[in-house]
């Protein structure tokens, strides 16, 4: 598996959930790294416990992603700190929950400014560094319900579909300059995302819920040994599998009836 001592990875969404074991896992493999979210005292936090458990340098940056300005921010700051990203992990993302005719159009646009246009426009940005050093390794966030359409999750899994796509198609044409792109594809994870969302979770959520760092690891191990997507979790996988075989008007039917009887509210 490759070795990542010593590279800066970049892993946005570090505040909360996944980032914090993706962070976690890459410290762990000697890699400094910087730590992105809008909540900086949790970044800080995080940013002291893996400089005194792996002794590796961090850098906390606290932005807002959904801000169309931000992708730029903070490529150019990193850039006059004098820190190469080696190892770009595009997790920052939320979903929202409900009938898409109720849903605020603001949180929706907001969700799409992140989970959509931060992740290319950092994916282009950090990308094209990557390749004129000739060594990169990307690692996508997307989700399990990038593999079907999902009522009362509409835009969002309609995002994560996107994110996959995109990301399978630029890991061709990134290959030839030494740049490796991995999109993990989790099923419902133990995180704040259902809180964020406004979701109760449904029995098959609670049934099918896979641990934080148990997905980070998966998916970071993926990410080394060159493969170009991962669905953590025997179940999720296939879950995944069988939905390709099926047509999309009875993917979306068995996804309304996964996401039916919880309902919205706090988790
Ligand atoms: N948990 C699941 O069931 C699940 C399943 C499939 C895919 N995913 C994906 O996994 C990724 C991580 O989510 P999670 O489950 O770990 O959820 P989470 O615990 O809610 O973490 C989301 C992270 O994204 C950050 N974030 C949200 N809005 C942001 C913004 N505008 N700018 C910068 N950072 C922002 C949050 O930090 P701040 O609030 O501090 O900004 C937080 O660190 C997401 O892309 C999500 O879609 C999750």
């Amino acid at each position: 598996m490759t070795d990542l001592r010593g590279r800066w990875a970049l892993v946005t969404g570090a505040s909360s959930g996944l980032g914090v074991d993706f962070a976690r896992e890459l410290a762990g493999r000697g890699c400094p790294v910087v730590l992105v979210a809008r909540r900086e005292e949790r970044l800080r936090q995080l940013a002291a416990e893996l400089e005194a458990a792996h002794g590796v340098a961090t850098h906390v940056l606290a932005l807002d992603l959904a801000d169309r300005h931000a992708p730029r921010t903070l490529h150019e700051r990193l850039r006059a700190d004098g820190i190469a990203v080696d190892v770009l992990v595009n997790n920052a993302g939320f979903g929202v929950f409900g009938p898409f005719l109720e849903i605020d159009w603001e949180r929706e646009r907001q969700m799409l400014e992140l989970d959509v246009l931060a992740v290319v426009e950092l994916t282009k940005r950090f990308a094209t560094d990557m390749a004129e050093r000739r060594a990169g390794w990307i690692l996508q966030v997307a989700s399990i319900g990038a593999f079907q359409p999902t009522p009362t999750y509409a835009t969002y899994a309609a995002a994560k579909s996107f994110v996959l796509s995109f990301s399978d198609a630029i890991a061709h044409e990134l290959r030839p300059y030494g740049v490796h792109v991995c999109t993990v594809c989790p099923g419902v994870t133990a995180t704040e995302f259902l809180t964020v969302a406004g979701q109760r979770p449904t029995l098959y959520q609670r049934l099918m819920m896979m641990q934080s760092p148990a997905v980070a690891r998966s998916a970071v191990r993926a990410l080394l040994r060159g493969r170009t997507s991962v669905v953590p979790g025997v179940g999720n996988a296939l879950s995944a599998f069988s939905m390709r075989l099926m047509p999309r008007g009875i993917q979306a039917t068995i996804a309304k009836a996964a996401m039916s009887g919880g309902g919205s509210g706090p988790t």
